[in-house]
């Protein structure tokens, strides 16, 4: 016999009254405390530039997903795209789908909003699935000292991304909490 069906996983932008929930299951994910530090920090000083979504099921948020400005410095000129992370979803949760489902919806946001790129700093056998190379191939590179194959990013205008090189930069709640 079938057991009562399951709803499918919402996936929608953040709300004020999800704000603990993330904060916590951050936690959680990670073990640490940092990153929901991080996605706190980027909340309070970004506002709308930066895009933050929950996977919401049966009323529970079981995983986030933060995108925030970042630059690329090319030369004399400054390349504007979003770095994606920290994205995390409940270890009780994992392997289901849900962070897949995440990276789809935000990318897809990403896009619609003109977004030139996205960069990742994470599992490197998670995020070429998506489309993302390592960002060194495109000669950007990333401003702390960190595996070749983990620094990721995803072309999203390749007009707007051709001949682009260079240093890419986070915001500074970045550095400010590995610091
Ligand atoms: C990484 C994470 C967000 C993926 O979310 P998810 O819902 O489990 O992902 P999905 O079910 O959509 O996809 C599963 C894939 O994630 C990757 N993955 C999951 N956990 C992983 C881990 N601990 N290390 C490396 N890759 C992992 C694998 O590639 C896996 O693919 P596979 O099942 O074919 O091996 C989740 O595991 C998590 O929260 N981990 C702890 C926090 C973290 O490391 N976040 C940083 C992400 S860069």
């Amino acid at each position: 016999m079938e057991g009562p069906k399951q709803d499918p996983t919402v996936i929608r932008r953040e709300q004020l009254h999800d704000v603990s929930a993330i904060r916590k299951l951050n936690t959680e994910a990670f073990g640490q405390a940092e990153e929901a530090g991080i996605v706190d920090s980027i909340r309070k000083n970004c506002g709308e530039d930066a895009v933050s979504l929950v996977a919401v099921l049966e009323d529970q948020v079981v995983g986030h997903i933060l995108f925030s400005p970042v630059r690329v410095e090319c030369g004399d000129r400054v390349v504007h795209g979003m770095g994606l992370g920290p994205m995390a979803v409940l270890p009780e949760h994992q392997r289901t789908g849900i962070g897949s489902e995440l990276v789809r919806v935000g990318v897809s946001e990403m896009r619609g909003s003109c977004c030139p790129f996205v960069i990742v700093l994470g599992h490197p056998q998670f995020y070429p699935r998506f489309g993302f190379e390592p960002a060194s191939r495109r000669g950007i590179r990333c401003e702390w000292e960190v595996p070749d194959e983990a620094f990721m990013i995803l072309i999203l205008e390749a007009t707007e991304m051709d001949g682009v090189s260079g240093l890419a930069r986070y915001r500074s709640e970045f550095s400010a909490e590995t610091a």
